[in-house]
């Protein structure tokens, strides 16, 4: 369905991650839930973002926090009750909220009945639903293949005698795509959520669900450093973006698509030509391939966005929407990798390109990752490779409401703890010139402008330190500045009027234009 402008709602609209363990505890146990969560949904709507993700809140051992499920089609007693998950999810609709959820498809915990089930015997009707192999001839692993959090990706039962695979925790064996039942089964799981209003998801490990079926070893990475996570030793060559994969993404867009207006949202760490093929050949797969470029990208120059920008724009297939994102909880904040003035910068980047934006909770107040000490470490990416700095916890933190004891967020001991320093969200909200009012601004401003929501992107290019760009629709052409850098800036500009500025800038822009460190302008360029 056509809302915004000519655009489907995941098009107009700006995606918000909740992380729910760290959102809102509700009930005194230190751990988020779900009536936290709708407790919060007046601060989505006051920051004015139209659909909510939730990080898995099925039943799950939480050996990797809820990325273990153990049933597709319940809600963990630690987060609350299907009611509770009904009551959010009518809430939210009822504010103009979508809500996605998070689908864990390549892998399910080790507690899973399946799982119990095929692992029972040789013989098991459920044998084939994951990936069973012989030892090799000298009883260990079936081939090199090797787990993302460290080790051999490979573990042994001892009960049938064979080896399972499993991408991630030895408590996360991976499912058999190539199995017609249990694309059934997951099948049928998305449609259980999809009964109850759920608006979308975004897919876990999209790029990996399929494996090589011949099992062949990946071959050695040239460029592997040893300080990096041990499974870069190889290129996952034949354990991620098999040609396959295609098959099944599609298939799970068949079944969003029995409902309709829903949207399917993919995890993808891939290089930009190889992520574009996951909008599918017809755009039949993910309407959202997760553009992680901002993410991935080491320093923070206007060269390489520039560069990112272009690349991204020219390699989407025709009527392919793009996406941006600036973290998630895997990877470090970005208040901490460039800093909360840059961040300023990200915030007005994020929010002004072409695409629908996703905001990880927290970075609308400039969260930054938190230190965790080595005896309150909970990630097992940490726990399996130390001192790597592999671990997800500093990001992971619960959100800072207020500036009470447990910042609004619980009455007990979070399970992990808040930063030294923390802004918090009602001391954000009291000052004009914070960025929680910048982001504000910024949504506002993009919900009413047809060059945001649906303009092209032109003219990117650099001067100095500062990234300029022009968005342009037939109604309205503007003109975005940047200044990535840690000095003011002079530039040449179109004259015009400014319609949003991140500092103190004035009304009219003139050539040339000097920007303050950290500044960033958005100006309306007047026709002649
Ligand atoms: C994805 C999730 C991550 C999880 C992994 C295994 O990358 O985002 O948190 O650990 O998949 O499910």
């Amino acid at each position: 369905m056509v809302t915004n402008m000519g655009l489907a709602w995941w098009q107009s609209g700006i995606v918000y991650q909740v992380y729910p363990r760290s959102f809102q505890d509700a009930n005194g146990d230190g751990v988020g839930d779900l009536r936290g969560v709708a407790r919060r949904l007046g601060h989505l709507q006051a920051l004015g973002v139209d659909a909510l993700w939730l990080s898995p809140i099925y039943p799950s051992p939480m050996a990797d926090f809820g990325y273990d499920i153990a049933d597709y089609t319940g809600i963990d007693p630690l987060f609350g009750t299907m009611e509770d998950f009904d009551a959010l999810i009518a809430q939210a609709h009822g504010l103009g909220l979508r809500l996605i959820l998070d689908f864990v498809p390549n892998h399910t915990s080790d507690r899973h009945p399946w799982f119990l089930e095929s692992a029972s015997s040789l013989r098991s009707p459920k044998r084939d639903w994951y990936l069973w192999r012989d030892p090799a001839p000298d009883g260990g692993p079936p081939n090199n293949w090797l787990s993302n959090f460290g080790g051999p990706g490979w573990t042994l039962n001892e009960r049938t005698g064979q080896y399972y695979y499993h991408s991630f925790l030895p408590q996360q064996p991976d499912l058999n795509w190539r199995n017609p039942a249990v694309v059934a089964a997951m099948h049928d799981a998305l449609r259980f959520w999809l009964k109850r209003g759920v608006d979308g998801f975004r897919v876990d490990v999209m790029w990996m669900m399929i494996k090589d079926d011949r099992f062949r070893d990946n071959p050695p990475n040239p460029d592997y450093h040893p300080g990096g996570s041990s499974h870069d030793r190889l290129l996952p060559l034949y354990t991620a973006d098999r040609p396959e994969v295609h098959e099944v993404v599609a298939g799970l867009r068949s079944v969003l698509d029995e409902f309709g207006d829903r949207v399917l949202i993919g995890e993808i760490y891939l290089p930009i030509d190889r992520l574009v093929t996951y909008y599918g050949p017809h755009l039949n797969e993910a309407q959202l391939p997760f553009n992680f470029q901002l993410l991935l990208m080491s320093g923070w120059s206007a060269e390489t966005i520039a560069r990112i920008i272009t690349d991204y724009e020219g390699a989407l297939p025709p009527g392919g929407w793009p996406n941006w994102v600036l973290g998630n909880h895997d990877r470090p904040r970005i208040a901490s990798r460039i800093g909360r003035a840059q961040a300023r910068m990200a915030a007005m980047l994020l929010l002004t390109l072409r695409g629908t934006p996703t905001i990880y909770y927290g970075e609308e107040i400039g969260m930054a990752d938190v230190a965790i000490p080595p005896d309150e470490v909970q990630d097992p990416a940490e726990k399996r490779e130390p001192g790597k700095g592999l671990g997800r916890d500093p990001e992971r933190t619960p959100m800072p409401w207020d500036a009470s004891a447990g910042h609004g967020f619980t009455t007990a001991k979070p399970w992990l703890p808040f930063g030294a320093q923390e802004a918090d969200v009602v001391a954000e909200a009291a000052d004009p010139q914070s960025m929680l009012n910048l982001y504000r601004g910024l949504i506002a401003l993009r919900k009413t402008s047809p060059a945001l929501l649906h303009g092209e992107t032109e003219g990117v290019h650099v001067e100095g330190t500062v990234l300029s760009y022009e968005r342009r629709a037939p109604e309205q052409h503007l003109a975005v500045h940047l200044n990535l850098g840690e000095a003011a800036q002079t530039v040449t500009v179109k004259p015009g009027r400014i319609l949003f500025s991140s500092g103190l800038h004035h009304d009219a822009v003139a050539s040339p234009l000097t920007l303050a460190a950290a500044e960033g302008v958005v100006v309306v360029i007047e026709k002649l």
